[in-house]
This record gives structure tokens, C-alpha cells and sequence, in this order.
């Protein structure tokens, strides 16, 4: 649907109606903690109480009730990343999971309206895969420092550089530098990917770590980036050593955008669901996660059994999401996602061709 604008000059353009305009703005809702709230989300408290103190739940409780109101309402599915704080990710997101999940889940919601609590590549994503739905992020200024460290310039350059050399691309980038890109990857398939080019050589790019890990697993030659993750960067293997140090018998288990020297001292790399998944499977009386922080406490709420040592790094992109600006999405439909339409569907085959990979 589009709206004819008037321009001083006099000349009538069209423009696409806004999501604003589309499914229009209600009025904000009651944030009181009435008995009805608080009953109304006693069930929810139940998977958070560890990490939010019941003193402080008359705050968020109205939150949680509107939003869950709210997206019943509008129709809305709550996508979030493992990364998002426990209140989000345990009492309002109705899909959880790993970029790669998050990417084949979006292709499957049945819903028209998708908010998605996670980085602005995320949503972007999102949006490739459902160009006809509306995505919203409920702050735009969610970025990450590796999407930032290379541009579709950048990558036009390198593949004058290597010519013929199959290009894959970190789903952590902007459309701009997917549209430039032969096949996406995320943590959990980028061996599957790169294994899967008929070319000796692979340019595997933005993430240096990423790169190098997966060089240790291939026998292919891997060409990369210096873009690194500003919160996997910081953690050293000295660190990790002087936990085991400290915590004999400690399970370690790391996100491979670390450096390859993290790595080595980890028992298990994989992906944050990887990850996960790892936790549950194996029950560790006790682990490290070498990540981002908020996922311990997320799957602690899970396995209260299980010791979580928590070095505290945090995602500053992840942590813009909140619960207010969850809110306020779904009560002005803002901010909205949209895909330059001159690089969407070269976009769209690059992340297309690696979610219908199979592995
Ligand atoms: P995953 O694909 O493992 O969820 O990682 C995304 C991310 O941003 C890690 O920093
Ligand atoms: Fe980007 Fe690192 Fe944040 Fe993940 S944790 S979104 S890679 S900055």
C-alpha cells in the first residue's frame, strides 16, 4: 500500500504506508501492579525470581502483562536471541534461540507482525526471509561490532582482490554486505558451508576468530577479515586457565567468534544453542560459558542444579532491548525494518542458500 505525498514544487509522489499507518497507534496501556497483573504473571515470575527480586517484580510485572497482551492483540510473534535479559527471554519471547534458529524460525512464524528482541542484523534477516511481513526491532540502534566492520564496498574490493573465491559471509553483516555474498553462515553451520563451495579456497569474512577456528576444522585455505566481536575479543586463555585453576573439575565451554587460543582451552565450541544444548545434555556441576552473560542466566533458570561461573561480559547492542521498548513497539508499530529493495534479493539468496542447506 502506498500514500501520494505533495511536495512544495507541486510534483505527487508515493511513498509506502508506514507500519504506524498500516496496523495504526493505541493508547499506551495501565502499568499499575494491580492484583489481575500480578496474577496474571505469577507463573513467569516462577522462571526469573533467581535473577529479579521480588521487590523490584511490581516494576516489571506491568510490562510483562501488556506486552503479552498487547502481542495477542496485534498478532505479534516475539523472536529472541539467546543473549536477551531472562525477563525477555522467559516471559515474553515466544521463539528463543541462536541466529541460525532464529533465521529458519523466522521463514516458519505464522503471524504478521514479527518483533524481534535481538541486534539489528537479526532483524534485518527477519525481514529478508519475510518480505511481505512487517518486522519491527524495538531499538534500531542495536548494532554489533563485526556488521560494523565491513561494508559492501569493502567486499566488491576483496572480490576484485580473489577473484572466483567463493565468498561467505557471517550472518552477523548488513543486507548490503550479504547482497555481495555467494552463501551466509552462522556459528553453527560455517564448517557445513564452507565445506559445502567446490573451490579450494574460501573467503570467510568479517570475523577473523570465526575464520581462523573453522581453518583449524577444513582442509580448505581460508581468506578472511579483522572484524572481530568487541565481547568475545576480550576473553584470554590465561583467564580461562585461572578459572580452572581456581574451580577444579570445571567444564569451559566457548562461543567460537574467541580468539583460537580461548578456544583450545575450552572442553566444547559451538554456537550459543550449541552451547546450550551442550549444558543440557551433559549436566556439569560446573561450567563457564565463554560468552555473552545474560545466556548463563537464562539457562540457569533452566538447570538450577547446575554451578554457572559467570565472568560478566556484556553485549551493549544486545542490552538496548528492554522491556519498555518492547512495549512501545507493539503500542506505535515503530521501528520498522525495511531492506533497500535494489540489494534485497541478492540478499535474500545468500541467506536463503545457507538456512536451506542441508547438514
Ligand atoms: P549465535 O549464532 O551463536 O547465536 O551467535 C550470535 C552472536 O551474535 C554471538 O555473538
Ligand atoms: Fe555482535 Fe558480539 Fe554483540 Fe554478538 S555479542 S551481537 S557478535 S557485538
Amino acid at each position: 500500500m502506498t500514500i501520494a505525498t505533495q511536495h512544495a514544487a507541486g510534483a505527487v509522489a508515493q511513498r509506502p504506508l508506514t507500519a504506524a499507518e498500516r496496523f495504526g497507534v493505541i493508547d499506551r496501556p495501565d502499568l499499575s501492579f494491580t492484583p489481575a497483573v500480578a496474577r496474571e504473571t505469577e507463573h513467569l515470575y516462577e522462571r526469573v525470581k533467581q535473577f529479579i527480586p521480588a521487590f523490584e517484580w511490581p516494576v516489571y510485572a506491568p510490562y510483562v502483562a501488556a506486552i503479552n497482551r498487547l502481542k495477542k492483540e496485534r498478532g505479534a510473534v516475539i523472536l529472541a536471541h539467546n543473549y536477551q535479559t531472562p525477563e525477555i527471554f522467559h516471559c515474553v519471547a515466544d521463539i528463543v534461540g541462536d541466529s541460525l534458529s532464529l533465521a529458519r524460525d523466522a521463514t516458519r512464524v505464522d503471524a504478521d507482525i514479527i518483533v524481534q528482541c535481538g541486534v539489528h542484523f537479526m532483524a534485518e534477516t527477519s525481514k529478508l526471509l519475510n518480505p511481505e511481513k512487517t518486522v519491527l526491532i524495538p531499538d534500531s540502534k542495536a548494532g554489533c561490532s563485526l556488521s560494523d566492520s565491513i561494508t559492501g564496498a569493502d567486499v566488491r574490493l576483496l572480490k576484485e582482490r580473489y577473484p572466483g573465491v567463493p565468498v561467505v559471509t557471517y550472518v552477523n553483516t548488513s543486507a548490503d554486505v550479504k547482497a555481495e555474498t555467494d552463501i551466509c553462515c552462522t556459528s553453527s553451520n560455517v564448517l557445513a558451508v564452507v565445506e559445502s563451495l567446490d573451490s579450494d579456497t574460501v573467503l570467510c569474512i568479517p570475523d577473523e576468530y570465526l575464520a581462523m577456528n573453522v581453518a583449524k576444522q577444513t582442509n580448505k585455505k581460508i581468506l578472511t577479515w579483522k572484524g572481530h566481536c568487541e565481547v568475545h575479543e576480550r576473553f584470554t586463555a590465561n583467564e580461562l586457565l585461572a578459572y580452572k585453576e581456581a574451580h577444579p573439575g570445571i567444564e569451559i565451554i566457548g562461543h567460537p567468534e574467541c580468539h583460537p587460543d580461548v578456544i583450545a582451552v575450552c572442553d566444547f565450541s559451538g554456537s550459543t544453542s550449541g552451547m546450550i544444548n551442550y549444558v543440557r545434555d551433559h549436566r556439569p556441576q560446573r561450567v563457564l560459558l565463554v560468552t555473552e552473560c545474560s545466556m548463563a542466566s537464562n539457562i540457569q533458570a533452566e538447570l538450577p542444579d547446575v554451578d554457572f561461573v559467570k565472568p560478566c561480559n556484556l553485549c551493549p547492542h544486545m542490552k538496548r532491548i528492554t522491556l519498555p521498548k518492547i512495549l512501545d513497539s507493539l503500542v506505535t508499530m515503530t521501528e520498522e525494518v525495511t531492506v533497500d529493495p535494489a540489494i534485497a534479493d541478492r540478499a535474500r539468496l545468500a541467506v536463503e542458500r545457507m538456512v536451506n542447506l542441508k547438514q
